[in-house]
């Protein structure tokens, strides 16, 4: 039998937490063989709530779950940690901007980029969810120089996966039929979702969409500003974010980084960009990557059209705008 791993959540007393936990300790993220120590992070305010979540943990039964700590200590919530999933983070609420949300983020992943680096297990993989997650990301390897980039990324897979959803609904095959689609750039609505490569399985065999639905100004306009903002859609129908879509996107990003992609598919990750499509190094940056024994790579190759290289580039900018204003709000003060 495997040894337990240990997983840390961050925000968990938040909504996406709330929806992860029981999906990580029923398996859905790591296989269902392998047993977990769930590490829940949260600020001293949510610490009652933090608490009744572990209750509930505790109550689910969970023959994966072999231990639960809760705790608004950093240190300690990253002591030894394997495998990090950081979801908290100040919320954007009502009129605040872009520059505001980076104002009041950059602090928290400044002092937890300290943390990792300090009390993590070596070889740590960590997933940044929370907003702005491409930059967070950066400021993350930025401030923990030991931890190799490689194992720092953000999560685009739920932008990902709404564009398969999309694609599944508007041609009527299963979702599971439907394959590499890509995102492009920043988790922000100047992410570009790229049909031209993805292909679907039919009664004639696999297919490329753009064959299949040939419609260009569907595949061009509609399905890009559908993805784009079906974040702000989810909002306005819910009243509040999207969570199990994110937990569940959360969890498949983790399994595929780390059991592997299947053969000839490849999925969307940020990661730190190392030049590919010539998107330029320094920024995290979402790409077609395929995963193999733990270790991610960026799909080489594939052909970019000018339309394609024009949105690529829209969000590449956008993301060094962002990490332009992530370095005004650097302290000093958090210790290395
Ligand atoms: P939420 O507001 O319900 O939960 C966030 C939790 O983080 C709260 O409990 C808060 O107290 C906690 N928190 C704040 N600062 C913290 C810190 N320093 N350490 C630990 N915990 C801290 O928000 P929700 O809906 O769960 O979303 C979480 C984040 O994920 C948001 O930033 C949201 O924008 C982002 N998000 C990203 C997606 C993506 O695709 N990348 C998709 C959906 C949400």
């Amino acid at each position: 039998p495997k040894q337990p791993v240990k997983v840390l959540v961050t925000g968990a007393a938040g909504q996406i937490g709330y929806a992860i936990v029981a999906m990580i300790a029923r398996g859905l993220m790591l296989g269902p063989d392998q047993p977990v120590v769930l590490h829940m992070l949260g600020i001293p305010k949510s610490a009652e709530t933090l608490n009744g979540v572990r209750m509930e943990l505790i109550d689910a039964a969970l023959p994966l779950l072999r231990g639960v700590v809760a705790t608004s200590d950093e240190a300690e919530a990253f002591r030894g940690v394997n495998f990090a999933v950081l979801i908290g983070g100040w919320p954007r609420k009502e009129g605040m901007q872009r520059k505001d949300l980076i104002a009041k983020n950059v602090p928290i992943y400044q002092s937890q980029a300290s943390a990792l680096q300090q009390h993590a297990a070596p070889n740590c993989k960590v997933l940044v969810v929370a907003n702005p997650a491409n930059t967070n990301a950066l400021v993350l390897k930025e401030f923990a120089p030991a931890v190799p980039a490689k194992n720092i990324t953000c999560l685009t897979r739920l932008d990902h996966n709404r564009a398969l959803g999309q694609i599944s609904e508007k041609l009527g095959v299963h979702v599971g039929d439907v394959r590499n689609a890509i995102v492009w750039g920043n988790h922000s609505s100047t992410q570009f979702p790229d049909a031209s490569h993805a292909t679907a399985r039919t009664q004639h065999g696999e297919m490329p969409v753009v064959e299949l639905i040939a419609d260009e100004k569907w595949l061009k306009e509609e399905f890009v500003s559908v993805v784009q903002q079906r974040g702000e859609a989810v909002i306005k129908a819910r009243k509040q974010s999207s969570s199990l879509s994110a937990a569940s996107a959360d969890c498949d990003h983790m399994r595929d980084w780390i059991l592997g992609t299947p053969k000839g598919t490849w999925v969307s990750m940020g990661v730190y960009s190392d030049g590919s499509y010539g998107v330029p190094e320094g920024i995290f940056y979402s790409f077609p990557v395929t995963c193999d024994k733990g270790e991610w790579s960026i799909v080489q190759g594939l052909e970019v059209d000018d339309f394609a290289r024009s949105k690529m580039e829209l969000s590449a900018n956008e993301l060094d705008e962002e990490r332009s204003m992530a370095y005004e709000f650097v302290s000093s003060e958090i210790d290395q």
